[in-house]
């Protein structure tokens, strides 16, 4: 594929550590988690999964390329769109934040999903833009298709999953906490969304917000389409940087300012923003 790879002129900082405390990765039978909500919705004046505030500006969330996205994704791309270093990080974060037995949704998904190829899930549903690169996707029990930019509304049930992945495409959400507030809706109590992106873009369809800004703004981004919506935990963010990418200063300079945009002899650097749907309500 011909993503193009941006190498910010941005600095690169370091993100302040975690300060999350991911609650258990255990869930509750859909059916019990989705009777506790709405009683509890019927006692207490809950905001759980509203948008409390926008992230965005309108021409933040503008895109170079103004046409449609179904038309951009007709053509099956059967590529990986990041290397094996970057695909490493995220099948063993996934191997470590979901349960074996876990119903799963892959967002803005393709023919491959990056799941530990050893465990045996109960469910994987995906979602994208193109129906061959899914019906390829040997993980998925079932796929559907639908812009996310046209209407965000999943046509899935409250409580649902367990856990929400999104791969290397966030960066292409026009209305990230409507997302957000979907994914927050389908999730059981104590599911986990991770949502993992790295350099590398489809420049002319990514959102100006994320065009223009550095790793450090684009994870800040993430983190904040999290808190847009209540009833998420604190996000957690995961960072892993190839070599390469360490030895350059982190500092103001030209040097570095040029460093930054050559290609990477390391890779793919690695980034990740993981919330779960908290158990008790906003
Ligand atoms: C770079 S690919 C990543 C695919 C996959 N997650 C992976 O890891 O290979 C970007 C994906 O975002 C999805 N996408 C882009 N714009 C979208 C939109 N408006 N609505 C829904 N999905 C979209 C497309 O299906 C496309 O496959």
């Amino acid at each position: 594929m011909a993503a193009l790879t941006l190498r910010s002129s941005m600095l690169l900082l370091l993100l302040p550590p975690s300060n999350s405390s991911p609650i258990s990765h255990r869930s509750p039978s859909p059916a019990s988690c989705c009777i506790h909500t709405t009683q509890l919705r019927s006692q207490l004046p809950s905001k759980s999964g509203h948008i409390h505030r926008l992230v965005l500006s309108n021409p933040g969330r503008t895109k170079l390329n103004p046409s449609s996205d179904r038309s951009f994704y007709a053509f099956p791309r059967l590529v990986k769109h990041v290397d094996e270093g970057f695909l490493d990080n995220l099948t063993s974060l996934y191997r470590e934040r979901i349960p074996p037995d876990a119903e799963i949704l892959d967002l803005m998904s393709s023919w491959v999903s990056h799941l530990p190829p050893e465990v045996k899930y109960k469910r994987v549903v995906g979602h994208g833009l193109n129906a061959i690169e899914l019906s390829r996707n040997p993980r998925l029990d079932y796929f559907f298709v639908k812009d996310l930019n046209e209407e965000q509304k999943l046509e899935l049930a409250d409580c649902s999953f367990d856990a929400v992945l999104c791969t290397v495409s966030v960066q292409y959400l026009e209305q990230p906490e409507r997302v957000f507030s979907e994914i927050y809706r389908v999730l059981r109590p104590g599911g986990v969304c991770i949502v993992s992106f790295s350099n590398r873009m489809f420049y002319e369809k990514a959102i100006a917000a994320w065009r223009d800004g550095s790793a450090y703004s684009r994870t800040q981004l993430v983190v904040q389409y999290f808190l847009a919506v209540s009833g998420f935990t604190q996000p957690e963010v995961v960072k892993k940087l190839p070599a390469a990418d360490l030895q350059i200063p982190e500092s103001n300079s030209l040097i570095s300012w040029l460093l930054r945009l050559l290609p990477s002899a390391g890779g793919d650097p690695f980034y990740a923003a993981i919330a779960y749907r908290n158990y008790k309500p906003t």
